[in-house]
Order: structure tokens, then sequence, then C-alpha cells
């Protein structure tokens, strides 16, 4: 049992190893590329916040703050959580630098590690990653239209294919009051049937329940009363013109009226994209406005609005599509060696190539020269070369092709670089 707690990592957490890291940095690429077209600057916030923040953003009878958070006091007897989601923290740090101070829209992106205690499955870990976009400063449809053209954006340069966009709008709390009152009176006649803890929120938050797990609660949420049959008429013209510029933008959308999100804060216009996993629906991408979030944490009033991507869940799905995204690139050349002096060049060699910015090998660990050609191989270098005392002495070694076992001499010297680069690019010229 201690072994495997040594060597198995905690459940519901995952290693990235390097083959996999460099899908990763794609796909942040991606990301990044489409943040910056539309002018979002990239944010670091801590792992850990004080509890408090997540309590009051995220909200108290939410599944993620009852149920879900890595909470512990510290050292010094605060409670520390660390972070759910992205969205607190970065509205916490915006306003802690007072960053719109500047001028409005504020634009943050974020690719953080999120920690939530939950059932861990294919697709639902306690660790996962998220690149996220936050909008402060802008209570314009236009706005909510941008922000989901650019997750849209991003699921199509990945090439994923089948990501429907589902929309719809939970208004204001105005007309968020109305609402509430009529599911109180809906799952107060359904007070049997409802789990222990939405029995709770019946009385402090009954549109959580419709987001309860638990199949019983789901039963009788499918009946209840939507939303959208309440908007007040600001609400109503506010989630028409995103819709309208969604449309003018060629995006298609369907209006989802159960779709409520897991998260408090949320305002007006939310939104998920869902994909099917293993041939059942997994919402791979979610946001929306929180309009009250910024005043709840003690800022001016703010209209806000933003998304989080889940990292893993669209490398499952890309992966489920057997959409290739490109490896590790590999070695240029492996320098082989035998005897001291030929180790040494070797390693000369390889730190002029390195400086050069090629990537190159040579032996450290004193190898037989089968064992070093294996090694070469296993890292897929184009080239190699093996040097020894005869090499050495002409000041000229064969450089030979791995695919095509063609050899051609490469100086030693001062010109091996040329060489270097005059035969990989002819190599290169001919196949094409
Ligand atoms: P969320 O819907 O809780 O929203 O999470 C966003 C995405 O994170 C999900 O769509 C999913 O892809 C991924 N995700 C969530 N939980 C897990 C999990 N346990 N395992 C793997 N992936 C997961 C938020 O977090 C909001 N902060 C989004 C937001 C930003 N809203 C406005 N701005």
């Amino acid at each position: 049992m201690i072994m495997a707690i040594l060597t198995q990592a905690p459940r519901g957490t995952e290693d990235i190893l390097p083959e996999e890291s460099v899908q990763w940095q794609v796909l942040e690429e991606v990301m990044r590329g489409e943040a910056s077209l539309h002018g979002f600057g990239e944010i670091r916030t801590p792992v850990f916040e004080h509890t408090e923040l997540f309590q009051r953003s995220v909200g108290d009878t939410t599944d993620v703050v009852q149920k879900e958070m890595y909470t512990f006091l510290d050292k010094g007897g605060r409670s520390i959580t660390l972070r759910p989601e992205g969205t607190a923290g970065a509205a916490r740090a915006m306003l802690e630098h007072g960053v719109y101070n500047g001028g409005l829209p504020v634009k943050f992106y974020y690719f953080t590690s999120c920690y939530r205690y939950e059932k861990a499955q294919k697709g639902r870990l306690r660790e996962f990653h998220q690149f996220g976009a936050e909008m402060y400063g802008s209570a314009a449809p236009l706005a909510d239209a941008e922000v989901i053209l650019m997750a849209r954006s991003i699921f199509d340069r990945t090439g994923l294919s089948g990501v429907s966009l589902e929309l719809n709008s939970i208004g204001c709390p105005e007309c968020r009051a109305k609402y509430t009152e009529a599911l109180k009176a809906y799952f107060g006649e359904h007070r049997e049937e409802l789990c222990s803890t939405c029995l709770d929120r019946l009385d402090r938050n009954p549109m959580r329940i419709l987001d309860c797990k638990s199949p019983e609660c789901g039963r009788v949420a499918a009946g209840a009363p939507r939303m959208l049959d309440y908007l007040c008429d600001d609400c109503k013209a506010h989630f028409e013109s995103v819709k309208e510029a969604l449309t003018a933008a060629g995006v298609e959308y369907t209006v989802n009226p159960s779709i409520v999100r897991g998260l408090d804060y949320y305002t007006r216009t939310v939104f998920e994209f869902v994909c099917e996993l293993d041939g059942k629906p997994i919402t791979v991408c979610g946001g929306g406005r929180y309009d009250g979030l910024i005043e709840e944490l003690g800022g001016q009033p703010m209209p806000a609005l933003g998304f989080a991507l889940g990292m893993e869940r669209l490398l499952l799905l890309l992966r489920q599509q057997n959409i290739e995204l490109p490896s590790e690139e590999p070695c240029e050349l492996f320098i082989a060696s035998l005897g001291a002096p030929a180790k040494m060049a070797a390693f000369r060699l390889c730190d002029t190539l390195w400086k050069s910015g090629v990537k190159a090998a040579c032996d450290v660990n004193d190898r037989g020269l089968k064992a070093q050609m294996k090694y070469a191989d296993k890292i897929g270098a184009k080239y190699s070369i093996v040097l020894g005392d005869d090499e050495l002495a002409a000041g000229k070694a064969d450089m030979k092709n791995m695919e095509t076992g063609e050899k051609k001499k490469i100086s030693l010297g001062e010109n091996f670089l040329d060489d270097f680069l005059t035969i990989t690019t002819m190599d290169e010229d001919l196949s094409f």
C-alpha cells in the first residue's frame, strides 16, 4: 500500500509527459494567438487564495464550494483554498492592482491548474487545467459575441468537429427575483424528491437545484419553470442583440434554456460548448456574463464576462477524432564517439550546433558504439556521425542520413557548421 502511494499520483491527477507536453504547447500557442488578436494580455495568479474569495464569488450554495474545494488552514490559521476556477482570482487581481484605471475594457487571459474534489472519471479530474479569458468593463452585447467568437475560433483552429454552442440567458437580479419565487413554489411541491443538499438550497438559492448532479433532483428539475420566460425587457433585448451579433458573424448556436452553469456569479448570457466524448455529451468550454461580481468583491460596479476551456477535455476530444497534433521535433544530429578525445570533440561539436539553434546530441554515458546508435534511433536522429581517432586525425568524418543511409563528408574544423547546413539544406531541397 505504501509503495502504491509512493509510485502513484493521487486519484484524479495526471502527469503530463514530454510527448504530450508538446501537444499542450501547440494548443497553448493557438489560444495565445487568438487571445492576442483580441487584445487580451496574460495574467498569472496564485494557486491558492483566501477561502472567502471563492465563497463570495462562486457562491456558498454551489457544489464547488459546498463539496469540492480543497480548503485548509495554513500555519497562521488562515483559511486557504486551492483555486477551483480562474475567474475569481483574476477579478481579485484586477481590483487589487487597479488595472482598470488605464481604460476599459480590460482583458485578461490565463492558463491555470484548478482543483475540485470531484468523482474522478474520464474527462473529470481533481486537478485539471483551463485556458480562460475575462473581459471587464463592457456591458455591450457585442462583447458577449466577441468572447464567444474567440472560443469558437479556437475550436475551429484546432480542427475539432462536432462542437456545438449552447446559449441561454439567466437574467439580472431584478428578473431573477421573480424567477426564484417561481422556482421556490415549484420545488416546494416536490420537496420529498430532493436530496438533502437541495432541500437546503430550496430556501437559500433554488436555482442551484437545477444543476444538482443527483438523478432524482435532475428529474424534478426537468419540469421546473425556465428563466427565459421571466426575463425583464432589458435582459430580453440584450439576449436578442447577442444572438443577432452571433448570427451576423456566422456563428451557429442553439438556445438551451436549461443551461444555468454551476457557479453563482453569472448574470444574463451564459453559454457552453458541448461535444461528444464516447457517445456522451461533455462540456468542453463554459462561460458567460458576471455583471455583479466585481461589486460583490468590493469594487465599483463593473460589468464583466468570460469563459474557460478545459485543456484535458479538449485533448481527449482531439484524440478521439484522431486529429494529429505535432509531436516533438526530432534530433537533427547524433554524434557517436569512441575513446576519450573523440568524446570531448563530439561534445564541442554539439555545443557549436546548440549555440546555432540546432538540436543535437552526443553520448554522455560512456556507452559502446552499438548502444549509442540504438539511442540515436530511439531519439529519431535525422543524421549521425561516428567519431574515432581516425576521424580526429583526418579532421573529417562521414555524416550519415539515417533515413537513406547516404553518407557525405563533413569537416570537423571551422567549416563544421557550414558543411552541416549545406548537407541538410541539400537533402531538404531534394525531398521536395
Ligand atoms: P466551469 O464550467 O466550471 O467554468 O469550467 C470550465 C471548463 O473547465 C469546463 O467546461 C470543463 O471543460 C473544464 N472543467 C471543469 N471541471 C473539470 C474537471 N473536474 N475536470 C476536467 N475539466 C474540468 C468556470 O470555471 C468558469 N470560471 C468559466 C468562466 C470564466 N466564466 C466566466 N469566465
